[in-house]
């Protein structure tokens, strides 16, 4: 049987062989400049901007080309200024000694974070890899750290600077490394909601002592929306801890609203026995969320109608496929994916889940995976005796990950040796201090 990383070599190799003359990616061109797409798999990808070179996706409006290419960026979005023109126009050999350089010279005082979805050029330099859980309790645990380099999004260098020191910095090196989906919900929106929810069930406990409704918000999401659950006896949650978190709530709360991601809120509450009658989607905008008072009433779980246009293009055909291709394979899934993939997968979990599941297969299993891209590689590199393959034939890394090139973090490193602290992400004092009771509730529950 032709394996999967055969097919995808072939296909590489014709990719190679017919790129037409002047293409966006050039044969031999340093790894950095080349298209993820195109580097990945050789098959197609999801966004024709991916086969540009990175300082374009920066100059574009938007989240840039890739799964969030439809979704739109709010207009307070921070965006990053362009680069000096030293490291953009650097080899990737350059950037990679520069960035080694920098690392060892400034020692213990600066420690790199990186999230799995990282690329490959950046992970190589983490001092540690992990999912969002790992990555806020790796900023907790480093009080020697002057400086966290935060490789991955907006909202995690948030949550990184909340439960690190006072006077640790937390750094994220390229400023439009946003989340389309945690920008689904606003603090706006979510407090018209509370509004309308509260003037619909009030605030007084029940006979248990249960409050009518607790907010929960999953990790990815803005630090104030953090801070109006730590403030309204909410709790955050991330996609390896939310069956916890929705138990924690349970316990103190008849219902739950859950922010921004209607996936990973409908998939853990379905696997708990709650049905979808008792789960309705609350769309910002429409009154009463779109609802009926008394589908409110009987509900369980009120979902944001907010999703990951990564995890949401992975479909039940492509798991059959997989299966037909492939007898005996084994399909994993990030719960960010609908509702009915994780259902049609044999486990679904949090990138790290999904590590430790291919680290423990046995030699020459198959094994399928929705998730992002670049991770999906990884895994397949670090296990030879495995075929890994991508659910999605075509690829789509998350485009606000990508954007930490190691230009960034080349120019965040030397910046930081020069005495600056570019990139700076700071929340507020008293946003803080709610989001932390939230996201401390969140690292005490246990299962
Ligand atoms: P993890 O918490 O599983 O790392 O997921 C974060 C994320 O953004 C997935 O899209
Ligand atoms: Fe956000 Fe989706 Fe990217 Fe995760 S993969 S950071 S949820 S856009």
């Amino acid at each position: 049987m032709t394996s999967v990383n055969e097919l995808i070599r072939a296909a590489a190799a014709r990719e190679t062989s017919t790129r037409p003359p002047g293409g966006a990616q050039k044969p031999g061109a340093p790894a950095h400049r080349r298209p993820i797409a195109l580097r990945a798999t050789g098959l197609t990808s999801c966004g024709t901007g991916l086969a540009e070179d990175p300082w374009t996706i920066d100059r574009e409006e938007g989240y840039g080309p890739g799964a969030s290419v439809e979704d739109p960026i709010p207009g307070d979005a921070p965006r990053q200024g362009p680069l000096p023109a030293e490291y953009t126009e650097a080899s990737e050999e350059e950037l990679h000694a520069r960035i080694v350089a920098a690392k060892e010279a400034l020692g213990d005082r600066v420690r790199i974070l990186g999230h799995f979805y990282q690329r490959d050029e950046i992970v190589q330099h983490a001092d540690f890899v992990g999912d969002s859980f790992m990555l806020a309790q790796a900023a907790k645990s480093h009080p020697e750290a002057e400086a966290f380099v935060f490789c991955g999004v907006h909202f995690m260098a948030e949550t990184a600077d909340i439960l690190s020191g006072p006077d640790q910095a937390v750094i994220l090196p390229n400023l439009a490394a946003g989340c389309s989906m945690a920008d689904m919900a606003t603090i706006e929106q979510v407090e018209d909601c509370w509004r309308e929810l509260v003037f619909e069930f009030g605030v007084e406990p029940d006979a248990q002592g249960r409050q009518p409704v607790i907010p929960v918000t999953y990790m990815n999401s803005s630090a104030a929306i953090k801070a109006f659950c730590g403030r309204n006896g909410g709790i955050v949650c991330t996609s390896s801890n939310a069956r916890t978190v929705l138990e924690w709530a349970f316990a103190r709360g008849q219902r739950v609203v859950f922010f921004p991601d209607q996936h990973l809120g409908r998939n853990t509450a379905k696997a708990m026995g709650i049905t979808e009658d008792e789960m309705p989607l609350w769309r910002p905008h429409l009154p009463l969320g779109g609802n009926t008072t008394q589908a409110l009433r009987e509900s369980k779980v009120i979902l944001w109608n907010g999703f990951c246009s990564v995890h949401k293009r992975f479909t039940v055909d492509q798991i059959e496929r997989a299966r037909a291709e492939f007898p005996g394979v084994r399909v994993i899934v990030h719960p960010e994916c609908p509702a009915a993939v994780v259902e049609a997968a044999d486990g679904a979990g949090s990138t790290e889940y999904i590590r430790k599941e291919i680290e423990a297969a046995a030699p020459g299993s198959v094994i399928a995976v929705g998730t992002e891209i670049n991770l999906v590689n990884r895994l397949q590199e670090q296990h030879p005796e495995l075929t890994v393959f991508c659910l999605d034939p075509v690829v789509c890394p998350c485009s606000t990950m990508y954007r930490i090139h190691p230009a960034y973090l080349a120019w965040t490193l030397e910046s930081l040796l020069a005495g600056e602290i570019p990139n700076r992400i700071v929340v507020a004092d008293d946003v803080a201090g709610d989001s932390r009771v939230a996201l401390e509730r969140m690292l005490a529950a246990r299962p």
